[in-house]
């Protein structure tokens, strides 16, 4: 018996009104026709899941979530292949990312194969929601919250795991044009044994004030340093960030090592691999704020972007901090940053070979 209810909604979007809500496509706007929720209670485990007509969700005003912030979510996407099928990015990486931060926020983890059924499921009832160019996809929104009404600090003993999806265009509205950064020192996002790690929801509220004072400075995102030394860069407010070098006659593509302190992201993970099989070097370690200014300055850094889920490759241009600001590539889309875009995008859309099985089919 499946352990998920296939509910159609009686409401689905005409193709017109698709179309029409299609076109311009940016990030997270609009949402597709149908989500995917099950019920959690401690004793009882995870129980029968439904996908159903996307819409508000009821709950009491006391829980837990609301209060004390038991809220994790992941974030991947499915893409049009080349012969019109359609494939997801490394869902099981999600589903495995998901349960790290579900034990981290005290959250029960839900069985990987029901993560992906959910996920399956939702992709193939809301298929007409897939968009077809390359750098459109239907982004997947896994959720899960405290559902408990009582106020006493504890670990809810209910909660929901939710799925929605949202065909989706460029993140930035500039599309891949590079972008602006403020390195933050007043605000940290995350400090050793806290949970910088973890997809959980506060992680993403603490940011925004940070992330607004990159915006009053010009900026588009905002830079973290890591919470101790106040020195190395971590990541960005959403996404993971890369360097390039080049270090006598090689090119050598750089991103900061694994502290515990920041997101493990997928696309870091697998550009890791892409460059290598591109013929870069690839390496993980510290890089301060100091070494990044002194690197563009003496030309041994050439580029730096952004990547993750959302942002896919996105070059950055031009960095803004109380150190100074510098200018990368002329504020231009360097020649690595494109590469490995194009590799990514190419493997993600069935037009290069995927030697590491990352696309799955529905
Ligand atoms: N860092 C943060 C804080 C993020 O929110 C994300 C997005 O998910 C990433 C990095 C990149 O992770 P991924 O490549 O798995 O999307
Ligand atoms: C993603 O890339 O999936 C993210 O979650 C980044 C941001 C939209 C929170």
């Amino acid at each position: 018996t499946s352990t998920l209810e296939i509910r159609p909604s009686d409401h689905a979007a005409s193709p017109e009104e698709r179309a029409k809500l299609m076109t311009n496509l940016r990030f997270g706007q609009v949402f597709s026709d149908h989500m995917v929720v099950i019920p959690y209670k401690e004793g009882q485990g995870w129980g029968k899941g439904v996908l159903k007509a996307y819409g508000p969700i009821e709950m009491s005003p006391a829980s837990s979530v609301l209060h004390y912030g038991q809220a994790i979510f992941e974030g991947f996407k499915a893409y049009k292949q080349k012969d019109g099928s359609i494939a997801s990015f490394r869902p099981e990486a999600n589903a495995h990312r998901f349960n790290k931060s579900a034990a981290r926020l005290a959250m029960p983890e839900l069985p990987e194969a029901r993560f992906l059924e959910a996920a399956k499921a939702l992709i193939t009832q809301d298929q007409a929601w897939v968009p077809g160019a390359v750098g459109e996809s239907l982004y997947m929104r896994p959720l899960m919250i405290g559902t408990e009404a009582a106020l006493g600090v504890h670990a809810s003993n209910e909660y929901l795991f939710l799925l929605m999806a949202c065909p989706s265009g460029a993140y930035f509205p500039a599309g891949v044009k590079p972008v602006t950064v403020w390195i933050s020192d007043e605000y940290v996002r995350a400090a050793p044994g806290g949970t910088g790690f973890a997809k959980c929801a506060g992680n993403y509220a603490a940011s925004l004030v940070a992330q607004s004072q990159a915006k009053d400075q010009g900026c588009d995102q905002v830079v973290w340093l890591d919470a101790i030394h106040r020195e190395y860069i971590e990541e960005m407010g959403g996404m993971n960030i890369f360097f390039v070098y080049q270090e006598k006659g090689e090119t050598v593509v750089v991103t900061p090592e694994l502290t515990g302190t920041l997101l493990p992201g997928i696309t870091r993970d697998s550009l890791l691999q892409l460059a290598r099989e591109q013929g870069f070097r690839a390496e993980e370690r510290k890089i301060s704020v100091a070494e990044w200014k002194a690197a563009v300055a003496e030309g041994r850094m050439t580029e730096a972007f952004a990547c993750g889920t959302a942002a896919v490759i996105t070059p950055v241009g031009q960095v803004k901090s109380r150190q100074g600001e510098w200018t990368i590539h002329n504020g231009d889309t360097g020649p690595v940053a494109a590469k490995l875009r194009e590799a990514l995008l190419n493997l993600q859309h069935g037009l290069a070979p995927d030697p590491h099985g990352w696309m799955k089919k529905i």
